[in-house]
């Protein structure tokens, strides 16, 4: 059988559907190749989880399951167009939960068949960096290059070099608990709710002075055996920060609420501190055109300031993504493929989902 979709490509202009469904959002949007967003439609499942204070693959899955169709018929309504306007389906195929990925995989296969239309396997963590270049009048991420970027988001922490040909390399990341992570168990410790993220800015912006206590940034001695030859300098740890919260609230029990917005705010400057300091390093020790941020943690506001801080003393200018393309949203997808990366061809129709993919692969 002749395979259509090893001769088809992406072309500028094509009318792209992105899916995404790695964590706990399902998201469609439509993208023109190599330019606007028509279409973000996200459902966000944060609800469901929130009784259990974090992700739970088995309702995400099931969520994904049920709302991934709607959320499809709403992008491409949203953006005015019909099924037959479409010239590419892109689709997350990791990394993320096994099981959620496989629901956009599955339908974003079944879709492209449908259509005979190309199929685009995208790397997440790829796609959260392409956010960045989502607003009108941005620059063009390959006139970017060679790039810096931060990814910071529930599930990943990860400083990586965008090469002038566009190849990834990871040059550093956390050895354990990811930013996002590291405040959503704060917030769970200091009863703030989930997501944490944006209940400990909530707090920290409320808090009157400081706290008089500094929580650690985690910093990697080079000889730690989880660094696989990243350099320490680089790396960072959330867990101990975790540990260390909760080490500081026995010995301080039952904080008022004015104590707990100090403690947020000490915990929210150690993330942003450690985040902070290695993105300096890292553009001190290299030449780069751009500095570049994404994930859901790119959200937070004493992050976004400290970070534009660090691009101005390293004289590169900074990108960050508007806040409704921080979380998980298909735009990004959708518009990397536009940029003709990812996976196309018949390897894409025989991509499995790939919890444990790697933005250098
Ligand atoms: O990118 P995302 O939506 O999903 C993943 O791929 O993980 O990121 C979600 C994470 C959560 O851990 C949430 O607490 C964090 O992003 N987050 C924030 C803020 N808003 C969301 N972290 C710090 N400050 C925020 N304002
Ligand atoms: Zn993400």
């Amino acid at each position: 059988m002749e395979d259509v979709a090893d001769s088809w490509h992406v072309t500028h202009g094509m009318l792209v559907l992105g899916i995404e469904s790695s964590c706990d959002e399902t998201a469609a949007a439509v993208v023109r190749a190599g330019g606007e967003v028509l279409s973000s439609a996200v459902h966000t499942q944060i609800a469901l989880h929130a009784p259990h204070g974090g992700v739970v693959p088995e309702i995400a899955s099931r969520s994904h399951l049920r709302m991934i169709a709607p959320v499809i018929r709403k992008a491409v309504a949203d953006a005015g167009c019909s099924f037959g306007d479409l010239g590419a389906v892109a689709v997350t195929y990791g990394p993320g939960l096994a099981s959620s990925l496989l629901v956009g995989l599955s339908a974003a296969k079944g879709l492209a068949a449908a259509l005979s239309v190309p199929l685009i396997g995208i790397d997440h963590v790829a796609a959260h960096i392409q956010s960045a270049f989502l607003a009108p009048g941005s620059p063009r991420k390959r006139d970017s290059l060679p790039l810096l970027a931060l990814v910071v988001s529930g599930g990943h922490s990860a400083i990586i070099r965008l090469g002038a040909d566009g190849k990834a390399r990871i040059l550093g990341q956390t050895l354990d608990d990811a930013a996002g992570e590291a405040f959503d168990k704060a917030s769970k410790l200091l009863g703030l709710g989930y997501p944490g993220g944006p209940a400990i800015q909530k707090a920290a912006s409320a808090a009157h002075g400081p706290l008089g206590f500094t929580f650690p940034q985690g910093r990697i001695s080079a000889g730690n055996p989880g660094l696989g030859g990243l350099n320490a300098d680089l790396c960072f740890s959330f867990s101990g920060l975790k540990t260390s919260l909760r080490t500081y609230l026995s010995a301080n029990p039952n904080p008022d609420e004015e104590r707990i917005c100090r403690i947020a705010s000490a915990y929210q400057d150690a993330i942003v501190e450690a985040l902070a300091s290695r993105c300096a390093r890292a553009l001190r020790s290299d030449r780069y055109k751009a500095f570049a941020v994404g994930g859901g943690v790119s959200l937070n506001a004493a992050l976004r300031a400290r970070l534009r801080e660090v691009a101005d003393a390293a004289g590169v200018p900074l990108y960050l993504p508007e806040p409704k393309y921080c979380g998980d949203n298909a735009a990004m997808v959708a518009a990397l493929a536009g940029e003709g990366e990812g996976i196309s061809g018949d390897a894409a129709m025989r991509l499995d989902a790939t919890p444990g993919l790697t933005i250098e692969s």
